[in-house]
Protein backbone atom coordinates (compact mmCIF):
# COMPACT_ATOMS: atom_id res chain seq x y z
CA UNK A 1 0.00 0.00 0.00
CA UNK A 2 1.56 3.53 -0.82
CA UNK A 3 0.13 5.84 1.50
CA UNK A 4 2.06 8.81 3.01
CA UNK A 5 1.29 11.08 0.29
CA UNK A 6 -2.01 10.33 -0.28
CA UNK A 7 -2.93 10.23 3.25
CA UNK A 8 -1.85 14.05 3.99
CA UNK A 9 -3.79 15.10 0.97
CA UNK A 10 -6.85 13.53 1.97
CA UNK A 11 -6.53 14.15 5.56
CA UNK A 12 -8.74 17.39 5.47
CA UNK A 13 -11.02 15.07 2.92
CA UNK A 14 -11.50 12.87 5.97
CA UNK A 15 -12.09 16.04 8.31
CA UNK A 16 -14.37 17.06 6.41
CA UNK A 17 -16.53 14.19 5.51
CA UNK A 18 -16.65 13.46 10.07
CA UNK A 19 -18.61 16.88 9.90
CA UNK A 20 -20.65 16.00 7.42
CA UNK A 21 -24.11 14.44 8.00
CA UNK A 22 -23.35 11.72 5.67
CA UNK A 23 -20.65 9.45 7.52
CA UNK A 24 -17.85 7.67 5.07
CA UNK A 25 -19.63 3.97 4.57
CA UNK A 26 -16.13 2.84 2.53
CA UNK A 27 -15.00 0.92 5.13
CA UNK A 28 -18.29 -0.50 6.29
CA UNK A 29 -19.29 -1.85 3.09
CA UNK A 30 -15.92 -3.72 2.16
CA UNK A 31 -16.65 -5.22 5.64
CA UNK A 32 -20.39 -5.90 4.87
CA UNK A 33 -19.09 -6.98 0.75
CA UNK A 34 -16.77 -9.70 2.38
CA UNK A 35 -18.94 -10.81 5.74
CA UNK A 36 -22.23 -11.06 3.61
CA UNK A 37 -19.73 -12.99 0.65
CA UNK A 38 -17.87 -15.45 3.55
CA UNK A 39 -21.32 -16.82 4.56
CA UNK A 40 -22.77 -17.17 1.61
CA UNK A 41 -19.77 -19.49 0.47
CA UNK A 42 -20.03 -21.53 3.37
CA UNK A 43 -23.86 -22.13 3.25
CA UNK A 44 -23.58 -23.24 -0.70
CA UNK A 45 -20.63 -25.15 0.73
CA UNK A 46 -22.56 -26.91 3.48
CA UNK A 47 -25.45 -27.24 1.10
CA UNK A 48 -23.71 -28.71 -1.95
CA UNK A 49 -22.29 -31.50 0.84
CA UNK A 50 -25.53 -32.28 2.00
CA UNK A 51 -27.25 -32.31 -1.18
CA UNK A 52 -24.77 -34.73 -2.01
CA UNK A 53 -24.84 -37.14 1.18
CA UNK A 54 -28.17 -37.04 1.38
CA UNK A 55 -30.56 -35.23 -1.41
CA UNK A 56 -32.89 -31.66 -0.84
CA UNK A 57 -35.14 -33.49 1.82
CA UNK A 58 -32.00 -33.84 4.12
CA UNK A 59 -30.45 -30.53 3.30
CA UNK A 60 -33.36 -28.82 4.06
CA UNK A 61 -31.63 -29.00 7.54
CA UNK A 62 -28.92 -26.68 6.27
CA UNK A 63 -31.28 -24.10 5.38
CA UNK A 64 -33.24 -24.05 8.87
CA UNK A 65 -30.64 -24.80 11.32
CA UNK A 66 -27.42 -23.96 9.92
CA UNK A 67 -28.03 -19.96 7.86
CA UNK A 68 -28.99 -18.88 11.15
CA UNK A 69 -26.16 -20.51 13.19
CA UNK A 70 -24.00 -19.46 10.58
CA UNK A 71 -25.15 -15.65 10.08
CA UNK A 72 -25.04 -15.60 14.23
CA UNK A 73 -21.60 -16.38 14.25
CA UNK A 74 -20.50 -13.82 11.67
CA UNK A 75 -22.58 -11.08 13.50
CA UNK A 76 -20.99 -12.44 16.91
CA UNK A 77 -17.77 -11.36 15.01
CA UNK A 78 -18.95 -8.39 13.29
CA UNK A 79 -21.23 -6.49 15.45
CA UNK A 80 -23.37 -6.24 11.96
CA UNK A 81 -26.54 -8.08 12.15
CA UNK A 82 -27.44 -10.19 9.52
CA UNK A 83 -30.50 -11.71 8.18
CA UNK A 84 -32.38 -12.79 5.20
CA UNK A 85 -35.67 -11.96 3.48
CA UNK A 86 -38.14 -12.33 0.80
CA UNK A 87 -41.01 -10.98 -0.68
CA UNK A 88 -42.35 -14.94 -1.16
CA UNK A 89 -40.82 -15.95 2.48
CA UNK A 90 -40.55 -19.21 3.72
CA UNK A 91 -39.18 -18.56 7.22
CA UNK A 92 -42.08 -16.72 9.35
CA UNK A 93 -39.33 -14.11 10.33
CA UNK A 94 -37.95 -13.50 6.54
CA UNK A 95 -40.43 -10.55 5.83
CA UNK A 96 -38.36 -7.44 4.51
CA UNK A 97 -39.07 -4.25 6.29
CA UNK A 98 -39.60 -0.84 4.10
CA UNK A 99 -35.15 -0.21 3.40
CA UNK A 100 -35.47 -3.84 2.06
CA UNK A 101 -38.85 -3.78 0.06
CA UNK A 102 -37.30 -0.64 -1.65
CA UNK A 103 -33.55 -2.35 -1.98
CA UNK A 104 -35.30 -5.43 -3.61
CA UNK A 105 -36.85 -3.42 -5.94
CA UNK A 106 -33.95 -1.33 -7.07
CA UNK A 107 -32.23 -4.38 -7.44
CA UNK A 108 -34.49 -6.46 -9.43
CA UNK A 109 -34.21 -2.79 -11.75
CA UNK A 110 -30.39 -3.39 -12.16
CA UNK A 111 -30.71 -6.93 -12.84
CA UNK A 112 -33.04 -6.57 -15.62
CA UNK A 113 -30.59 -4.10 -16.89
CA UNK A 114 -28.49 -6.70 -17.61
CA UNK A 115 -26.07 -6.14 -14.04
CA UNK A 116 -24.38 -9.27 -13.10
CA UNK A 117 -26.13 -11.34 -10.66
CA UNK A 118 -22.99 -11.91 -8.62
CA UNK A 119 -22.20 -8.59 -7.82
CA UNK A 120 -25.45 -6.68 -6.96
CA UNK A 121 -25.63 -4.79 -3.68
CA UNK A 122 -26.43 -1.72 -2.32
CA UNK A 123 -26.47 -0.01 0.90
CA UNK A 124 -26.86 3.31 2.03
CA UNK A 125 -27.04 5.46 5.70
CA UNK A 126 -30.45 5.57 7.18
CA UNK A 127 -31.95 7.97 9.91
CA UNK A 128 -33.68 6.05 12.52
CA UNK A 129 -35.34 7.77 16.10
CA UNK A 130 -32.21 5.58 17.83
CA UNK A 131 -29.44 7.50 15.36
CA UNK A 132 -27.89 7.10 12.25
CA UNK A 133 -27.68 2.80 10.73
CA UNK A 134 -25.79 1.38 8.20
CA UNK A 135 -27.91 -0.54 5.95
CA UNK A 136 -26.59 -3.34 3.21
CA UNK A 137 -28.46 -5.64 1.15
CA UNK A 138 -27.05 -8.47 -1.83
CA UNK A 139 -29.00 -9.93 -3.91
CA UNK A 140 -29.16 -14.22 -3.57
CA UNK A 141 -29.74 -15.08 -6.78
CA UNK A 142 -31.69 -18.68 -8.13
CA UNK A 143 -28.99 -21.47 -9.03
CA UNK A 144 -30.02 -24.71 -10.72
CA UNK A 145 -29.41 -26.20 -7.30
CA UNK A 146 -32.26 -23.84 -5.83
CA UNK A 147 -34.39 -25.43 -7.89
CA UNK A 148 -34.99 -27.77 -5.74
CA UNK A 149 -36.57 -26.19 -2.61
CA UNK A 150 -37.70 -23.28 -4.29
CA UNK A 151 -38.56 -24.43 -8.22
CA UNK A 152 -42.03 -24.94 -8.90
CA UNK A 153 -44.29 -26.33 -6.38
CA UNK A 154 -45.25 -28.81 -9.11
CA UNK A 155 -41.86 -29.75 -9.60
CA UNK A 156 -40.51 -30.59 -5.98
CA UNK A 157 -40.09 -34.15 -4.97
CA UNK A 158 -42.40 -35.72 -2.70
CA UNK A 159 -39.92 -36.01 0.26
CA UNK A 160 -39.11 -32.07 -0.16
CA UNK A 161 -42.86 -31.31 -0.70
CA UNK A 162 -43.96 -33.14 2.78
CA UNK A 163 -41.07 -31.85 4.66
CA UNK A 164 -42.01 -27.92 3.57
CA UNK A 165 -45.53 -28.47 4.64
CA UNK A 166 -44.98 -29.76 7.71
CA UNK A 167 -42.29 -27.19 8.75
CA UNK A 168 -43.66 -24.06 6.81
CA UNK A 169 -47.30 -24.15 6.58
CA UNK A 170 -47.07 -20.73 5.24
CA UNK A 171 -44.39 -21.61 3.14
CA UNK A 172 -44.23 -18.81 -0.24
CA UNK A 173 -40.97 -19.27 -1.35
CA UNK A 174 -41.47 -21.53 -4.43
CA UNK A 175 -42.67 -20.68 -8.23
CA UNK A 176 -38.70 -19.30 -8.91
CA UNK A 177 -36.01 -19.92 -11.69
CA UNK A 178 -32.53 -19.99 -11.96
CA UNK A 179 -31.53 -16.03 -12.42
CA UNK A 180 -34.35 -14.37 -10.47
CA UNK A 181 -34.14 -12.79 -7.22
CA UNK A 182 -34.96 -14.82 -4.08
CA UNK A 183 -34.32 -12.52 -1.90
CA UNK A 184 -31.55 -10.78 0.02
CA UNK A 185 -28.95 -11.16 2.75
CA UNK A 186 -29.50 -7.36 4.85
CA UNK A 187 -27.03 -6.10 6.90
CA UNK A 188 -27.41 -3.63 9.77
CA UNK A 189 -24.91 -1.73 11.78
CA UNK A 190 -26.06 1.02 14.49
CA UNK A 191 -23.56 3.86 13.41
C1 LIG B 1 -32.55 -28.25 0.49
C2 LIG B 1 -33.54 -27.25 0.25
C3 LIG B 1 -33.09 -25.87 -0.11
C4 LIG B 1 -32.22 -25.48 -1.09
C5 LIG B 1 -31.47 -26.37 -2.07
C6 LIG B 1 -32.17 -24.04 -1.04
N1 LIG B 1 -32.97 -23.54 -0.06
FE1 LIG B 1 -33.27 -21.61 0.41
N2 LIG B 1 -34.44 -22.15 1.96
C7 LIG B 1 -34.76 -23.46 2.29
C8 LIG B 1 -35.42 -23.46 3.59
C9 LIG B 1 -35.91 -24.68 4.34
C10 LIG B 1 -35.50 -22.11 3.99
C11 LIG B 1 -36.07 -21.56 5.28
C12 LIG B 1 -34.94 -21.48 6.29
C13 LIG B 1 -35.32 -20.93 7.62
O1 LIG B 1 -36.09 -21.56 8.33
O2 LIG B 1 -34.84 -19.83 7.94
C14 LIG B 1 -34.86 -21.32 2.95
C15 LIG B 1 -34.74 -19.94 3.00
C16 LIG B 1 -34.13 -19.18 2.04
C17 LIG B 1 -34.03 -17.74 2.08
C18 LIG B 1 -34.50 -16.82 3.22
C19 LIG B 1 -35.81 -16.17 2.96
C20 LIG B 1 -36.99 -17.07 3.21
O3 LIG B 1 -37.68 -17.36 2.22
O4 LIG B 1 -37.23 -17.50 4.34
C21 LIG B 1 -33.38 -17.37 0.95
C22 LIG B 1 -33.07 -15.95 0.52
C23 LIG B 1 -33.04 -18.58 0.24
N3 LIG B 1 -33.52 -19.67 0.93
C24 LIG B 1 -32.34 -18.61 -0.95
C25 LIG B 1 -31.85 -19.78 -1.51
C26 LIG B 1 -30.94 -19.79 -2.65
C27 LIG B 1 -30.46 -18.57 -3.40
C28 LIG B 1 -30.64 -21.10 -2.87
C29 LIG B 1 -29.66 -21.67 -3.87
C30 LIG B 1 -28.30 -21.18 -3.78
C31 LIG B 1 -31.38 -21.91 -1.90
N4 LIG B 1 -32.09 -21.05 -1.10
C32 LIG B 1 -31.36 -23.25 -1.87
C33 LIG B 1 -34.46 -24.58 1.58
C34 LIG B 1 -33.56 -24.63 0.53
Amino acid sequence: MKHSKFTLAALPLILLAGCASTPDTTALTDEARKTAGGLIQTLGGELKAAMTAGGPAQAIGVCKERAPKIAAEAAARTGMQIKRVSLKNRNPKGVPDAWEIEALAGLEKRLAAGEKPETLDTHSVVNTPDGKVFRYAKALVMQPVCVNCHGAAESLSPEVKAKLAAEYPDDKATGYTPGMIRGVLSIKKAL
